[in-house]
């Protein structure tokens, strides 16, 4: 047996690096396929729904997979320093990785708008953290400008290496059902992750691994929803802070992903994506992050609604790991869970007896 040492050394054959190239690598990939057992059930449906729980990566999103791709041809093309805006769970991995290759992060946030687990991430990985007093969109902005200026590697999702590294979940998914899924729903924010998945599903089906590829479907918030809009939003507004980007960078390959695969966009309410996140850490064990539960919301949903039929083999990517959003979490849920008692045996037991019945 051999020791699993990333995506990269796994699909060598499919992504872009030399024999001799230095891999730098935490391990990512190779995330659990979770088939869901009750809540199937709960809404009254014969589907196959999985989850692809990439809070699982090193750093508890999906951005691991294309950060460990980026910094590696970053380190290869002799780069000292990246850089990237971020909604947290981008700038929580490149600061990882560029500390895993000995080189400096810059990372860009919205003050006051991203969750607090990754912002401890950014920090103690040890990037440099520029709080911006502005959204993603803008920090997105001022990134592509600083980089024609000061030796910086971009490593947001426009940096092509970044989807590269993403389209390996689909590898994955399709190894480990035997076959493409017939949907597949994803979060929506800049739409590179969506973009990455097909790419991985069609460079699949020619090499003739599956002999299907996924009907893509994109779930956004209300509030931060162009896709839903037909037009970029200016002040993008969610809870879903992950996904609060209103002008997203692969606006034109997400909708030749939606054209070519038969899928479509829709988008949920806050309270939609509180509830699904809710839902499936107390009905399934699974803690995902608000913006991940877009998709699942969103696929339940049109499930029920018929437009994904009854028979249908789902898979909904969890993008990132529920413990990077711990404020929105005990938010939710204090006032329904948590009591204070007395420390006392009389209290311990009477709310036992309370709460069985
Ligand atoms: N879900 C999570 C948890 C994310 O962090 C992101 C994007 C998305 C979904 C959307 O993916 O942009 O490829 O459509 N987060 C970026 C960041 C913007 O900075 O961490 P997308």
């Amino acid at each position: 047996s051999k020791r699993y040492t990333g995506l990269i050394d796994n699909y060598r054959d499919y992504l872009p690096v030399h024999d001799d190239t230095r891999l730098i690598s935490l391990g990512e990939g190779k995330t659990p396929l979770i088939r869901l057992n009750n809540i199937p059930r709960l809404i009254g449906k014969d589907v196959d729904i999985y989850v692809k729980y990439e809070g699982l990566n090193p750093t508890g999103s999906f951005k691991d997979r294309g950060m460990t791709m980026a910094v590696t041809k970053a380190v290869e093309e002799g780069s000292k320093a990246i850089i990237c805006a971020s909604t947290g769970n981008t700038s929580a991995a490149a600061a990882a990785y560029a500390a895993r290759a000995g080189i400096t992060a810059f990372v860009l946030i919205p003050e006051g708008k991203i969750a607090m687990g990754k912002l401890a991430q950014a920090m103690m990985y040890g990037a440099v953290t520029l709080q911006i007093r502005g959204n993603f969109d803008e920090g997105m902005q001022l990134v592509k400008e600083v980089a024609e200026e000061a030796p910086v590697t971009i490593v947001n999702s426009i940096n092509p290496y970044r989807l590269q590294g993403q389209k390996t979940a689909a590898f994955e998914i399709v190894e480990e059902l035997g076959a493409a899924p017939d949907y597949h729903c994803l979060p929506v924010g800049n739409a590179g992750n969506i973009t990455a998945h097909w790419m991985g599903y069609t460079e699949y089906q020619k090499a003739g691994i599956c002999n299907s590829a996924p009907k893509m479907v994109g779930y956004q918030a209300a509030g931060a929803a162009p896709f839903m809009r037909g037009a970029m939003v200016d002040k993008p507004e969610t809870v879903a802070t992950a996904i609060r980007i209103g002008h997203p960078q692969s606006w034109d390959k997400a909708w030749v992903v939606q054209k070519e695969s038969g899928g479509w966009f829709d988008e949920l309410s806050d309270q939609e994506i509180l509830d699904t996140q809710r839902m499936l850490a107390q009905t399934e064990g699974v803690f995902c992050e608000p913006a991940s539960a877009a998709s699942l919301g969103g696929a339940i949903r049109d499930v029920k609604n018929g437009k994904i039929p009854e028979g249908s083999k789902i898979v909904c990517t969890l993008t990132g790991n529920g413990l990077k959003d711990p404020d929105t979490a005990i938010a939710q849920c204090q006032a329904s869970i948590m009591e204070t008692i007395d420390a006392k045996l009389a209290s311990v037991k009477e709310s036992i007896l309370r709460n069985m019945q």
